[in-house]
């Protein structure tokens, strides 16, 4: 199969069309990460996009529809905190999670009786999602474990050949997957970090919870159970007053050969006079924009990626903070 890169167009999105509903997968931009696209109803299409990603069969999809798909067809409880929520931060990046009305294949949401549902501000998402205007289940579009892929480039470094589209729309801005948040309840809980913050959420609702798996229990975002985001180079992970060991790490490597990196926020970055160094930059939007960019620029270059936990907690940080975390090993 040959994998074609293409920016909206007609053609693009009829070919878009007759791929979905073929059962094939197509890649699509939206303002996050890319995203690898299934119909949503088709237990072969959903199978088919576990068995690309060679991911996890207990880790659940969330369902992609365009701003004026009516979700109560998949939902029959909507809580007035999250219409107050949808009204405020969609479209954009924040996934809601819901009771299920069982509308779609029951493979999507890996038996749990909710659903996830995200409705992407990104124009190239809108437009492919009004195109086939049926329910998309998409994860993000890389292998399970590597780095999420915000651009087209990515996603065809991880799928080249075994998917037909990816429907190209620049450089994702976003730069880290959307909240996810437990829409069940009678107050919101965020199941995953992301660019809509608890801060943003509890301003509109009122309040916000954040969820932590207590230990030995399945946690309810079962996503966030997985060694993800990892580079494919050796990483090393620091807190700030551990720079002087992290500096000898470094210089270790290079006696051996290798090509150590530094990867850390600006502040500190500029400190690093004669060290290789990857700049996350300084606001939490900015690490987010950058993060992924260059976790992928870093393992192409680099043996040993050597991260340095940003100074910063609350809003867009705490995304920033997981997902690093994570990508380094913790
Ligand atoms: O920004 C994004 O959300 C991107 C783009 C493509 O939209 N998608 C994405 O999908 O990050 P994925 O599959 O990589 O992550 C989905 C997350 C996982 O942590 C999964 O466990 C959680 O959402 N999830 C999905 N359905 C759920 C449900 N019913 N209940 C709880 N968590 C759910
Ligand atoms: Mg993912």
């Amino acid at each position: 199969m040959i994998t074609q890169i293409s920016g909206v167009s007609e053609l693009s999105l009829r070919l878009a069309k007759q791929y979905i509903m073929q059962g094939e997968a197509v890649a699509f931009h939206t303002e996050t990460v890319y995203g690898l696209g299934a119909d949503a109803r088709s237990d072969n299409a959903v199978r088919h996009i576990f068995e690309l990603k060679g991911r996890p069969q207990n880790n659940p999809l969330i369902v992609h529809v365009h701003r004026d798909f009516d979700i109560t067809s998949l939902t029959d409880h909507i809580p007035d905190y999250a219409k107050a929520l949808a009204k405020a931060y969609l479209p954009g990046p924040l996934t809601m999670v819901y009771p299920s009305t069982g509308k779609v294949s029951a493979l999507v949401s890996c038996g749990l009786d909710t659903l996830a549902v995200r409705v992407p501000s990104s124009p190239t998402a809108q437009a492919f999602l009004r195109a086939v205007d049926v329910p998309i289940a998409a994860p993000s579009a890389n292998l399970s474990k590597h780095i999420s892929p915000v651009t087209a480039r990515h996603v065809y470094e991880d799928f080249e050949g075994r998917i037909p589209l990816i429907l190209d729309g620049g450089r994702c801005e976003g730069g880290i997957e959307s909240t996810v948040l437990d829409c069940t309840g009678e107050t919101p809980q965020i199941l995953r970090a992301g660019l809509v913050t608890r801060e943003m959420i509890a301003a509109v609702a009122g309040e916000c919870a954040v969820y932590v798996p207590q230990k030995g229990e399945q946690p309810k975002s079962p996503g966030m159970a997985y060694k993800h985001y990892a580079p494919k180079c050796r990483t090393a992970f620091f807190a700030p007053e551990e720079l002087a060991t992290a500096k000898e790490l470094y210089l270790q490597e290079e006696q051996k050969g290798g090509v150590p990196c530094f990867f850390c926020e600006d502040e500190l970055a500029r400190t690093l006079k004669g060290f290789r160094v990857l700049d996350l930059g300084s606001s939490g939007e900015e690490m987010a924009n950058r993060l992924y960019e260059l976790l992928h620029r870093g393992e192409e270059e680099a043996t040993l990626l050597i991260g340095v936990c940003p100074k910063e907690r609350g809003g867009v940080y705490e995304g920033v903070l997981n997902r690093l975390t994570r990508a380094f090993g913790g």
